[in-house]
């Protein structure tokens, strides 16, 4: 059995915030954000939108396009460094939601290579045969947990959601391959240092600022470029594919100058690559299944077409999967 990809979904805050109008907010300028990153504007949830909100959104879309009902889904996944709660698991509010009753429902925790890990899991319960039909979805709201005084990180993200429909059948189409690594002695590069219990909720956390998500940009940029240049040759080899079979590459969407890197270390030419992060900046897991499903309502993905995602993120953790439409 193959995982097939049957229907996909995004759905972003109508909120939009310009390289100006964060120019007001910390000392930078948009000129420094679009040559530093390619980043022109992102989406920014307003009160009473949560990760939920923009899950449950973007999985409407994709069952509506797999023309599959919610309690016919087996499995809920959600990737998610931005929950609406520690716990319960933001999945189960999806579930809830979108009265999915027949669904188990669980979150992934894998920063940006989120939607990738959760992915993984799902083609290895679709491939055990315990699962027929699942949702797979990206969500994050990081602009409630980027420190906004900060200008390293804050011009950086934004919010949404992307989702896929994934359907058990045999043969030779869907998810070919999926890897996943992880290297947890970088964990400080990229990490947010209260809201679990290391730093329980005190006034020295608020004060600290230790809410907030920290990043060593630098160091993060390096170490990624050179995981997802091995993840893609990785997913390439286990195939026996070369960069000229791909027709879509759709890596995570955190910095232009990292994904021209990646594209220029592959051999990739502009139109393989996939990239949408000027509209969106860095959704972390939702930024893959939200430029799939642009591509994908664009009509520009063929039956038969083979498509890599790559990514990155804190952890550090890095993943691809291959995927013949
Ligand atoms: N506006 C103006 N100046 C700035 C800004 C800003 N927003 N941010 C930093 N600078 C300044 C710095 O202070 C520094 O000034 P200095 O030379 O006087 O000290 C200068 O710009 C250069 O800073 P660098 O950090 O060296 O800039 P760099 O070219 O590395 O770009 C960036 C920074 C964009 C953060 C880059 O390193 C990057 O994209 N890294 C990857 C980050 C990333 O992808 N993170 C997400 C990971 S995914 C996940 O899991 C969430």
């Amino acid at each position: 059995m193959r995982s097939r990809i049957r229907g996909t979904g995004s759905a972003v805050p109508d909120k939009v915030l310009t390289n100006f109008d964060i120019e007001k907010i910390v000392d930078t300028s948009d000129e420094w954000i679009i040559t530093r990153t390619g980043i022109k504007e992102r989406r920014v949830a307003v009160e009473g939108e949560y990760t939920s909100t923009f899950a449950t959104a973007a999985a409407e879309k994709a069952l509506h396009m797999a023309g599959i009902g919610p309690e016919e889904i087996d499995l809920i996944v959600v990737a998610t460094v931005t929950p609406d709660f520690p716990f319960p698991a933001t999945a189960c509010l999806v579930q809830n939601n979108l009265k999915a009753v027949n669904a188990a429902a669980f979150d992934i925790a894998a920063a940006c290579s989120g939607f990738l890990y959760a992915l993984s899991v799902v083609d290895k319960f679709v491939k055990s045969g315990a699962v027929k039909k699942a949702l797979v979805i990206g969500s994050e709201v990081l602009t409630r947990i980027v420190d906004w005084t900060d200008r390293n990180s804050c011009v950086l993200f934004g919010d949404g959601a992307g989702a896929v429909v994934i359907e058990a059948e045999a043969g030779e189409h869907g998810i070919l391959s999926t890897h996943i690594h992880s290297d947890g002695s970088y964990w400080e590069l990229l990490h947010q240092p209260a809201c679990g219990n290391r730093n329980p909720a005190s006034q020295k956390t608020l004060d600290d600022r230790l809410m907030f998500l920290r990043m060593q940009g630098n160091e993060v940029f390096k170490l990624a470029v050179r995981a997802m240049e091995d993840a893609a040759h990785e997913a390439l080899a286990a195939n026996n594919m070369k960069t000229t079979d791909i027709n879509f590459f759709i890596p995570h969407q955190a910095n232009r100058r990292i994904i021209d890197a990646i594209g220029k270390r592959l051999g990739l030419l502009d139109e393989q690559l996939v990239v949408n992060l000027e509209s969106y900046g860095n959704t972390s897991s939702a930024s893959i299944p939200i430029a799939l499903d642009e591509i994908n309502r664009n009509s520009n993905i063929k039956q038969g077409d083979i498509l890599l995602f790559d990514s990155f993120g804190g952890g550090l953790t890095w993943a691809s999967t291959l995927v013949r439409w």
